[in-house]
């Protein structure tokens, strides 16, 4: 694979952009599993056996953020990608202009970023002349994600590839997205004021990985009302404690759904009482409860998340649980903000 990547290097340094990551034989692969050139430097390792951990900042990103649950399918990716775009619309005095926001997809073996960005068919991304992936931009916003680096099938889709690796493969990769992807505009412009990581379910390798290596300047835990949920978080929250990331706060997602005939909430997965006794007992801000909204997933499956719609449109005909997902969300990103600023 080094080899291919040499000949690789020396046609793709000549156009100015490198291409074809995912372009890795099974030599190596282990070590180097996005296919990428060697770049100098040292790699970040997890210790072995109890050594010291060496944290890292994410090359040319100021804030990182983690969006995570212990649980899957509460929302996580959804709340990742409309937390990033509210970020993005705001214009903070201490930079007196708009934020510049990224999102990074770590889910491996699911990676929704690629649908919800309406990404799912593009190109694989270029490399810079140092080796670094570019990431792929839409609606102004960058992103990278495994998605983006499987093979396509011959229809050109991508949606069949599945990421077959074991534990270290996967935590190889996860180092790779972290470290080596350019998030400066367009690999020499200004970096980003905040990274968004959406995270696979769990708390496994990829949590993990982040942890120990990434200095996390904060996360974002999503749940949803039952009580199977409420127990990941707890789990989620204790184990990002364990690695020193600070928790922003949580969010409640389907917390509840508003019908198109009336205006009373109902909360089809359970009260909210557990969840707001939960976080009150870990001592975690709560940053917002979101309902249910048809047009939030309809935005996700169509790639154009919901934060983006046109507010008048949309506003009727989601009734009013559609205005309060947009206000919550967007007042969860100034309070995220100030989070991420104060530390
Ligand atoms: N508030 C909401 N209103 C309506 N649909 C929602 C809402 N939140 C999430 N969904 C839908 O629920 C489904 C799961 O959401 P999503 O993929 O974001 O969850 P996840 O926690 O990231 O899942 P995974 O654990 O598989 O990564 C999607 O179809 C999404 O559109
Ligand atoms: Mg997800």
């Amino acid at each position: 694979m080094l080899a291919a990547n040499f000949v690789q290097q020396g046609t793709c340094r000549r156009l100015g952009l490198c291409t074809r990551l995912f372009s890795s034989t099974l030599r190596n692969k282990h070590e180097n599993p996005l296919g990428l050139p060697r770049r100098p430097g040292p790699v970040p390792q997890i210790p072995r056996k109890g050594g010291p951990i060496q944290k890292r900042p994410i090359p040319h990103v100021n804030k990182v953020l983690a969006v995570a649950s212990g649980k899957g399918g509460v929302g996580k990716s959804t709340v990742a990608v409309n937390l990033a775009f509210s970020l993005a619309m705001l214009k903070p005095k201490s930079l007196g202009r708009r934020m510049r926001v990224g999102i990074l997809d770590l889910d491996i073996f699911g990676p929704s970023v690629p649908m919800l960005m309406g990404l799912q068919h593009t190109d694989e991304p270029p490399l810079t002349p140092g080796g670094a992936i570019l990431p792929v931009i839409n609606h102004g916003l960058p992103t990278m994600s495994m998605g983006y680096l499987l093979p396509k099938s011959e229809s050109g889709s991508r949606e069949d590839a599945a990421v077959v690796w074991r534990g270290l493969t996967v935590q190889k990769a996860v180092q790779q997205l972290l470290f080596d992807v350019d998030w400066r505009d367009a690999g020499n412009g200004p970096g980003l004021d905040v990274l968004v990581v959406d995270l696979p379910p769990g708390t496994g390798d990829v949590q993990l990985t982040l942890g120990q290596l990434v200095v996390v300047d904060g996360a974002v835990i999503v749940s949803t009302p039952q009580d199977v949920a409420l127990a990941d978080v707890r789990r989620g929250i204790s184990m990002f404690r364990k690695v020193s990331v600070p928790i922003t706060g949580t969010v409640l997602n389907q917390s509840y759904f508003v019908c198109p005939s009336c205006v009373t909430p109902h909360y089809v997965f359970g009260s909210p009482t557990a969840f707001r006794a939960t976080a009150t007992s870990l001592n975690v801000p709560v940053l917002g409860e979101l309902p249910l909204v048809k047009s939030v997933s309809r935005g996700g499956d169509g790639g154009v998340p919901y934060m983006l719609t046109a507010s008048k449109e949309q506003a009727d005909e989601d009734n009013a649980g559609g205005a309060v997902w947009r206000n919550v969300m967007q007042e969860m990103a100034e309070n995220v903000w100030q989070a991420l600023e104060g530390k």
